[in-house]
């Protein structure tokens, strides 16, 4: 892949809710996954199965990144979830996302099934990307090695309802602080642990959901604090949440304006007059100062500004 694909919102659509899936073609986000996990009851996975595969072959999502998530290895849905999608839709499908991963055998056991069936059915192999869900102290204990699992990997997924959950935090509200921890971010570590590791293997990393879904002001915050942090994107689960993320995820035009002055003012002192260093009104560049513009220039330039 030369571009990395825009996510700056990743929506989330229950696969077995077909209201949910006409109303998500026409929400201007960058991806959305169908979800055959959490999202739909035990019940109902099966048929979620054929209504996924037709909501991917009917097309309609233009310019968004298509992806399944598929049910954690431990379940007995896993293995035909991948197959029955990959089959009869990979052609209209970007990457699976394997939730609760705990080891870099989760990834490869995703990666062998994806290749064994993109030769069966004959679509190109490896052009299946996988994004992994990191939720539980153990997928956060291993997630140096999940991220160098496979070239398939795209990235590294925070699943924090799961994840608060896994470590017994005593809290209800997914993404805020738990109430008497007053002296800092409570998932600071976990969120620069996935931010390194996938920045460490070229992938892009993904904040999960919040779930008060009214409160935009709330996901604002939340959003806000994992941008800054350098993530890429977050799910988002209703029409309010997506404009905030689009915005949130991109940099403000005052900061990509500057970012652009400081690349051709670089590019000036090290071509003509080949200097290394150049001040730039009241502030002085070198080649890092370069690559830091470069950054916000990127996602300046892939949110079209
Ligand atoms: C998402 O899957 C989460 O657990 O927050
Ligand atoms: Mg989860």
């Amino acid at each position: 892949m030369t571009e990395p694909r825009s996510r700056r919102s990743v929506l989330a659509v229950p696969g077995s809710n077909p209201r949910f899936v006409e109303k998500a073609r026409g929400l201007d986000v960058d991806a959305f996954f169908l979800d055959l996990e959490d999202a739909v009851a035990p019940s109902e996975k099966e048929a979620a199965r054929a209504g996924v595969v037709r909501a991917l072959e009917d097309g309609g999502w233009d310019g968004k990144v298509r992806s399944v998530r598929v049910n954690d290895i431990t379940t007995e849905w896993a293995y035909r979830d991948v197959i029955t999608v990959v089959e009869n839709a990979g052609a209209h499908l970007d990457t699976l996302i394997l939730p609760k991963v705990t080891a870099a055998r989760d990834v490869h056991w995703l990666d062998t099934l994806l290749t064994q069936i993109e030769r069966a059915v004959d679509l190109p192999v490896g052009r299946i990307g996988i994004e992994a869900q990191i939720e539980d102290a153990r997928g956060l204990t291993a997630v140096e090695e999940i991220a160098a699992a496979s070239p398939r990997m795209e990235t590294l997924v925070y699943g924090p309802a799961d994840f608060m959950a896994s470590i017994n935090m005593k809290s209800l509200v997914v993404g805020e602080q738990p109430p008497g921890y007053d002296t800092g971010d409570a998932y600071h570590h976990v969120l620069m642990r996935i931010l390194v590791a996938a920045r460490a293997h070229g992938l892009q990393a993904i904040d999960g959901p919040y779930l008060q879904i009214r409160d935009v002001d709330a996901f604002r915050r939340a959003a806000g604090r994992t941008a800054a942090l350098g993530f890429d994107g977050k799910w988002v689960l209703h029409p309010l949440q997506v404009e905030a993320a689009g915005e949130i995820f991109a940099p403000s035009q005052e900061d990509y304006d500057h970012a652009e002055l400081i690349l051709d003012a670089y590019a000036h002192a090290t071509t003509v007059d080949r200097r290394g260093a150049v001040m730039l009104g009241e502030e002085m560049l070198d080649e890092a100062s370069r690559k830091m513009a470069l950054v916000i220039a990127g996602k300046g330039r892939a949110a079209g500004l």
